[in-house]
């Protein structure tokens, strides 16, 4: 019995240890490994931003991705929620960087559909890192080699 846990053991590092050497990639926070250079909010609701593809060559991609899979509007409160759809009742969004993460700020409508409320979340408290793609919940961004 201890041999055959100890030789899953193996197998598990094995293939653990062959596929991070195949692809060298990067996963975690969103501004560890995602640059605002060059970040760009397109239709109110796609985030544009290069992310670290390969740790070992600091190689970057630019990767897209709809932040509706990723915030919704909490009556006038952007939150971190999957396919919380925010746009369809948040608008006027831009973003802004700090010295260190990346703000999206929106006027999303109050729970009574009255007013607009101003809000902001910092974008590093909902994306990460998933191998060069921008990536939320379940959620990834596509990839490409170039920037806009
Ligand atoms: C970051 O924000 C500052 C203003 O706070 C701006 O001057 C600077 O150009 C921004 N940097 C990038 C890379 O967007
Ligand atoms: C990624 O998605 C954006 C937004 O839909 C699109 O403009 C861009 O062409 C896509 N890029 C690739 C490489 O699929």
């Amino acid at each position: 019995m201890k041999a055959i846990v100890t030789f899953i053991l193996m197998v598990a590092l094995a293939l653990g240890h062959g596929a991070s050497s195949a692809a060298p990639r990067t996963n975690g926070g969103f501004m560890g490994f995602c640059a605002f250079q060059g970040a760009k909010l397109a239709d109110g609701h796609w985030l544009g931003a290069y992310c670290l593809y390969d740790v070992s060559t600091w190689s970057y991609s630019y990767t897209w991705i709809d932040l509706d899979h990723c915030l919704a509007n909490n009556g006038g409160e952007l939150i971190s929620w999957e396919d919380g759809a925010f746009s369809g009742s948040c608008n006027d969004c831009s973003i802004a960087n700090t010295s260190t993460t990346l703000h999206l700020t929106c006027a999303c409508w109050d729970p009574q559909g009255q007013k607009k409320l101003s809000s902001t979340i910092d974008l590093n408290t909902a994306l990460h890192d998933a191998g060069g793609c921008a990536g939320c919940f379940s959620h990834t961004g596509n990839m490409s080699w170039e920037g806009p």
